[in-house]
């Protein structure tokens, strides 16, 4: 049977002045709103206790699985406010498909796409007032579902109950920078995941491993790390949190394939098809580390972009490494932002949405 997430609803709400004064600047993921959805799963009952209940901490057991062996997943989407009031999720089936898939390499229950649907939007609903409206900007309303191993045991296997839950936070841009050319650290010292490893899944292991390299590119000047194969080809992977595209003097768009290490980005997607109704040529392919930089120095390559929900579509200014710089033409970029106003005129309803992307809450 389908869950419903009936609404518990917050007895001491956010007043309406501090919801404002907090969508005055929201910052990333640092407010919360008044309701999170939560269900459990036992083993041999299925998910049950599902609700819209008021946003609050879990009183969890120091022997809980996931604080030992890291049984946890998790996925981010963002629900857009349009000019008529109306609020949308972006492509969300995709996310509930990504989350199954994640679910299954992490040996944690499926949870059915509709139901994870029906949390989203039930979360929304109740918690509407707190979806920015954007008024220029692009704020939004992101949405964090997860899903951890919930039993009190120390033997290394698959928990016998899990936890699902949906937070949302009001969020501006991602990135200190805004919409500015960022620098990104190249790293083939550490690895993100390898081949047969987590690195299609959305777990939060594949982002503490990646912590390290990131600080290197913190201490270089940098806001994220690109992971490059430290062994074989060396080819390019993808960022700490993001995926990466680069753009040929030709105006192809180059990033790699998904070959089991990638996550299979919702706006890495999204790109590839709205540059291919754009007429923009789109290869999915080994990009090598050498040929980026060389295509760099060269003038091949003439932009560099990285993407995901969180940052959106931003510019890369340069690339750093121990073998040097490699800094992207000032001033370029018209393909770069082509794409990203192409993909948040649909999100925020100024553009029609040809794709039927949009699902209205
Ligand atoms: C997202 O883009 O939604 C992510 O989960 C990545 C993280 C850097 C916030």
């Amino acid at each position: 049977m389908s869950l419903s997430f009936p609404l518990q609803p917050n007895p001491l709400p956010a007043s309406d002045a501090r919801v404002a004064e907090v969508l005055a600047h929201p910052g990333f993921g640092t407010y919360f709103t008044d309701h999170m959805a939560v269900a459990t799963w036992t083993k041999g009952q299925g998910w049950q206790d599902d609700s819209i209940k008021p946003y609050g901490p879990f009183s969890m057991d120091p022997a809980s699985a996931v604080f030992h062996y890291a049984q946890e997943i998790f996925e981010g989407m963002k629900a857009y406010r349009h000019a008529d009031g109306s609020v949308w999720l972006f492509r969300p089936e995709k996310n509930a498909e990504r989350f199954v898939h994640s679910a299954a390499r992490l040996m944690l229950p499926e949870l059915p796409v509709e139901d994870f649907l029906t949390a989203c939007r039930e979360l929304v609903k109740a918690d509407v007032r707190w979806v920015p409206n954007p008024e220029g900007g692009e704020q939004s309303l992101y949405l964090r579902p997860f899903m951890m191993a919930f039993e009190n045991f120390l033997g290394v296997r698959a928990a016998e109950r899990a936890l699902f839950c949906v937070i949302a936070s009001p969020v501006g841009t991602y990135f200190a920078e805004g919409v500015r050319p960022i620098n990104i650290w190249m790293t083939d010292e550490y690895s993100r995941a390898g081949q047969g490893g987590t690195g299609s899944a959305k777990c939060g292991g594949n982002y503490a491993s990646s912590l390290i390299a990131q600080y290197e590119g913190y201490q270089q000047g940098c806001s994220q790390v690109l992971f490059i194969q430290p062994a074989g080809e060396h080819d390019v992977e993808e960022l700490g949190g993001m995926n990466v595209f680069a753009v040929s003097e030709g105006g192809a768009l180059v990033t790699p394939a998904l070959d089991g290490t990638i996550l299979h980005g919702v706006t890495r997607d999204s790109i590839i098809t709205v540059a291919r109704s754009l007429g923009l040529a789109v290869e999915e392919r080994p990009l090598g580390a050498s040929e980026l930089r060389d295509g760099i120095t060269s003038g091949e390559f003439v932009e560099a972009f990285c993407c995901g929900t969180a940052a959106v579509i931003s510019p890369i200014g340069a690339f750093k490494s121990k073998a040097g710089e490699y800094a992207l033409p000032p001033g370029s970029g018209a393909i770069t932002m082509q794409i990203r106003e192409a993909i948040t005129d649909i999100q925020f309803g100024r553009a029609e949405d040809t794709f039927g992307w949009m699902h209205r809450v």
